[in-house]
């Protein structure tokens, strides 16, 4: 969570301060205001890069060398982060530079909702992957270990693959690759069960209209149910051989959620699609917040009103003011401002904050 945020030269914004509360921030004004530039800045400041581009030159403001984003945490942690077109990234966590961006996502656990996330049924297995994967990154402490053995181990299968090395050399590394694979698989059918009775409690809330639906987990594990990964690898290799790469493994599980047995993609309006992703990040904050000792995560929500009636507006920022974390919401409808207590009010114009109590 952060309680001082500032922002220098970044898009429209040249100089910006604000104070956000630890609940709900409301960030209004009009197309091209700055309200997405300044979710920008916080993802940012969590992950080290952009969610809108791939080059941080483009996040800096037209004619200037630097952007500058400084803030502090609610336990007084001071982070600090630079861009300069000619020094590049800098970083530093409480006054020291940053050795892994990871220390920074551990500090400020982030998700981010984008204002195309009703699209989400229409990503590929990596992103589902990646989401839920954020979720055991925060919560279990050996899932990252695993994570990163496995991915080394992979990569080093694949290059002997790749170099027509003998079958045994490229078996030598199927134990290992195994035991770290079975490992991410217990983790990911736990953190999914967990996730899954999250969900279902949340999503009747946002989305009344199904309330009496019943959803149910699909996971695949990425190699043939019947066997065990180290068999799979081993009766695949020919296969392997002939493609190039090691195809079976957890870098190639996926999951769902079906309602009745149907993919909601089938039956859900596009509303309801952003219902369903806002219900999975919401899932993810509450299990987060229950492993988590310290502070609160942060949510990221851009553009609130597209695809969504006020009705529905209403019933997400009634759930997210009951849940311990940490809101940024923007929007252009700023009558908006009136809709919540808990929450704080920003309005943006031209790259400035225009209420003065900010
Ligand atoms: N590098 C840049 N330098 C200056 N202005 C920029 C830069 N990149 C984008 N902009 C402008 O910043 C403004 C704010 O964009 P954005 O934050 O996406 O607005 P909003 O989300 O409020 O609609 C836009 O007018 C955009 O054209
Ligand atoms: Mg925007």
């Amino acid at each position: 969570m952060l309680n001082q945020l500032s922002i220098t030269n970044l898009r429209n914004i040249t100089d910006l301060s604000i104070k956000p509360t630890p609940a709900i921030n409301l960030i209004l004004g009009s197309n091209g205001s700055g309200k997405t530039s300044i979710l920008e800045a916080i993802h940012l400041l969590s992950l080290g890069r952009s969610f809108r581009t791939r080059t941080l030159k483009n996040v800096v403001q037209l004619e200037q060398q630097k952007l500058q984003i400084i803030a502090k945490t609610t336990t007084n942690i001071p982070i600090g982060l630079q861009f300069d077109l000619h020094a590049g990234l800098q970083i530093r966590l409480n006054n020291a530079p940053l050795k892994k961006l990871s220390e920074l996502a551990m500090q400020l656990p982030l998700q981010l909702i984008p204002a195309n996330c009703h699209q989400f049924f229409e990503q590929g297995p990596r992103y589902r992957r990646q989401l839920l994967d954020w979720g055991l990154f925060h919560v279990e402490p050996s899932f990252n270990f695993h994570w990163q053995s496995y991915r080394k181990v992979l990569q080093q299968r694949n290059s002997a693959i790749r170099q027509h090395k003998k079958i045994a050399e490229i078996q030598l590394w199927d134990t290992h690759l195994a035991s770290h694979g079975e490992q991410i698989t217990t983790l990911r059918q736990k953190q999914l069960a967990r996730l899954l009775e999250q969900f279902n409690d949340v999503f009747p809330r946002l989305c009344p209209e199904y309330s009496q639906a019943s959803f149910t987990l699909k996971y695949r594990t990425g190699w043939a149910k019947e066997y065990r990964l180290e068999e799979s690898l081993r009766l695949a290799i020919e296969r392997d051989k002939q493609i190039g790469y090691t195809r079976s493994g957890s870098h190639a599980a996926d999951w769902a959620f079906s309602i009745n047995n149907i993919d909601p993609a089938h039956i859900f309006s596009r509303g309801q699609q952003k219902l369903f992703f806002l219900a999975l990040c919401m899932a993810q904050a509450k299990i987060t917040e229950e492993h988590l000792n310290q502070e609160s995560s942060i949510l990221l929500l851009d553009d609130i009103s597209s695809e969504l009636d006020p009705a529905h507006q209403e019933f997400v920022l009634d759930e997210l003011s009951s849940l311990p974390v940490q809101s940024f919401i923007t929007s252009t409808d700023i009558s908006l401002a009136n809709s919540s207590e808990k929450s704080k009010v920003f309005h943006v114009k031209q790259g400035e904050i225009t209420n003065s109590d900010s």
